[in-house]
């Protein structure tokens, strides 16, 4: 089918390099000429693992074309809006760019269209999209509009659009679900050859789920609020754990082997961060304040996240008790390990806290360097974890990155003034620290002392039972 995709960002470029991987013909309008003309020229304006491959895949096929706006709305039987409802001041989505591209649909379409919301929107905003195409279309344009929410995470957009759980849309014509099925139809019976997995994750068929447009738009809000809703929890439990003296690891194991709880998400840190959870709990407050429907948890949710970050700062005082003129090494900026996403990251308001109380900042991201010198001038950015730890008061740990599992921990201890890592994610367990000869402090967890080494038996229980093998935490 021919396609058209309009917004070259994280979703629209993965929904883009998909459909014209599992056979589609796809044309991907962008509307900023930077971004356009990288990719013209098959540059990589982001980075997310196996996209470039599968772009670069499409291209050479013939089946992916990036170009205007306006030449990928005339291209598409069917058109994704994939661009950006970045948040208002108070809290709402700002919907103009989608309102843009309903207008140069309704302007230069023509014939039959089937209009996919597939950018994060408030329910009822396909109802909006509806009136607004009636509105404004000449040139006989006929068109249905449907939702078909994105449940990509950034770092796994390509394993996560081509090997989904569930594909959800939201409909008011048979016309516009038999499209839809015809779509996303290699998807569902996981028949197109896989470019990027040897091994797929899931070979399993995901359900598909055709409801109507509101509840097809509120199950996407639903869903990442009550994610968000769950990282807030342990976190607010991890806090009762620090003052009782509990492990919140165990705790959340405990929890999580009810399958009505389930394991995913209950990993506690430094608070959630990225483009979607911050703003779409955000719009879910204000859509249930407008519907006057009391939403006061999500409010709960967002201040206990938005105190994440104080109360790292305040682990870090504890330690180092004046902060002012002390050398911080941070390990990680990106908002999430594996993309270079620093948009809200919990780092960006870190980073803040600690310049304004006079420390000097050394900071390494394996991929996020670029994005975050633009919104955090006043940090020297380093080429790797121990060039950002010469001579640290404290090694601060933001992001999960994998890299920072392997750390030679002898050569560390070798340049940093004071052996102390302070872990907002939890990376290590407490003993394989401590054995290193390191203070550690972490999250939900009793802090450890540095220590001798104990007999390797013991050693190896301990890691059992914190769930990590001995060459994960110990050099
Ligand atoms: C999310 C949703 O998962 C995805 O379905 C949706 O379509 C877009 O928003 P993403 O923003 O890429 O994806 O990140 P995700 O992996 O969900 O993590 C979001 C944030 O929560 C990150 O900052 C992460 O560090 C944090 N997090 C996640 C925790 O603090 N603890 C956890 O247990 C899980």
């Amino acid at each position: 089918m021919k396609i058209s995709v309009i917004g070259a960002g994280y979703v629209g470029l993965t929904t883009a390099a998909c459909l014209a991987q599992i056979g589609h013909d796809v044309f991907c309008g962008e509307s900023d000429l930077e971004k356009l003309t990288k990719l013209q020229n098959g540059v990589m304006p982001l980075f997310e693992p196996n996209l470039e491959d599968v772009i670069k895949a499409g291209r050479k096929a013939g089946r992916l074309h990036f170009g205007s706006t306006e030449d990928a709305i005339a291209w598409g039987d069917a058109i994704f809006i994939c661009v950006g409802t970045p948040p208002l001041a108070n809290g709402d989505a700002d919907l103009s760019a989608i309102e843009g591209v309903a207008r140069s649909i309704a302007r230069h379409a023509s014939g039959y269209r089937l209009v996919i919301e597939k950018s994060t929107v408030p329910v009822q905003t396909g109802a909006q999209l509806q009136r607004h195409l009636a509105a404004h279309s000449r040139n006989g344009l006929s068109y249905d509009v449907a939702s078909n929410p994105e449940f990509l995470r950034e770092g796994s957009s390509v394993e996560d659009f081509l090997h989904p759980d569930r594909i959800v849309i939201g409909v008011d014509s048979p016309r516009a679900e038999n499209l839809l099925r015809q779509i996303y139809e290699p998807i569902i019976h996981q028949s197109f050859s896989c470019p990027v997995h040897t091994s797929c994750p899931s070979r399993k068929n995901p359900i598909f789920l055709a409801t109507d447009t509101n509840s097809a738009e509120l199950i996407k809000h639903a869903s990442n609020s009550f994610l968000a809703m769950k990282i807030s929890f342990i976190n607010m439990v991890a806090n009762l754990c620090e003052v009782v003296g509990a492990d919140v690891t165990k705790v959340a194991q405990g929890m999580g082997l009810d399958p009505r709880i389930g394991p995913s998400f209950l990993n506690p840190g430094i608070g959630f961060g990225g483009f979607c959870f911050p703003k779409d709990v955000q719009a879910f407050i204000r859509i249930a304040e407008k519907s006057r429907c009391d939403f006061s948890l999500l409010r709960e949710v967002e201040k206990i996240n938005q105190r994440r970050v104080e109360h790292f700062v305040e682990k870090v005082r504890k330690e180092l008790w004046v902060v002012r003129g002390k050398k911080i090494a941070v390990w990680g900026l990106a908002f999430k390990p594996n993309t270079d996403d620093v948009r809200f990251a919990p780092s960006i308001a870190l980073m803040k806290a600690l310049l304004d109380e006079g420390a000097s900042v050394r900071a390494y991201d394996p991929e996020a360097m670029e994005k975050a010198k633009s919104v955090l001038p006043n940090i020297t950015f380093c080429s790797d974890p121990y060039d950002a730890a010469e001579g640290a008061d404290a090694v601060l740990i933001v992001t999960e990155w994998d890299e920072f599992r392997q750390t030679d921990w002898k050569r560390l201890r070798s340049i940093v003034d004071q052996p102390l890592v302070i872990d907002g994610r939890n990376v290590f367990s407490p003993e394989g620290i401590s054995r290193n000869g390191f203070r550690y402090i972490s999250i939900g967890r009793v802090d450890a002392l540095p220590s001798q080494p104990p007999a390797d038996e013991k050693i190896d229980a301990a890691l059992a039972l914190a769930g990590n093998t001995a060459s994960e935490v110990v050099a």
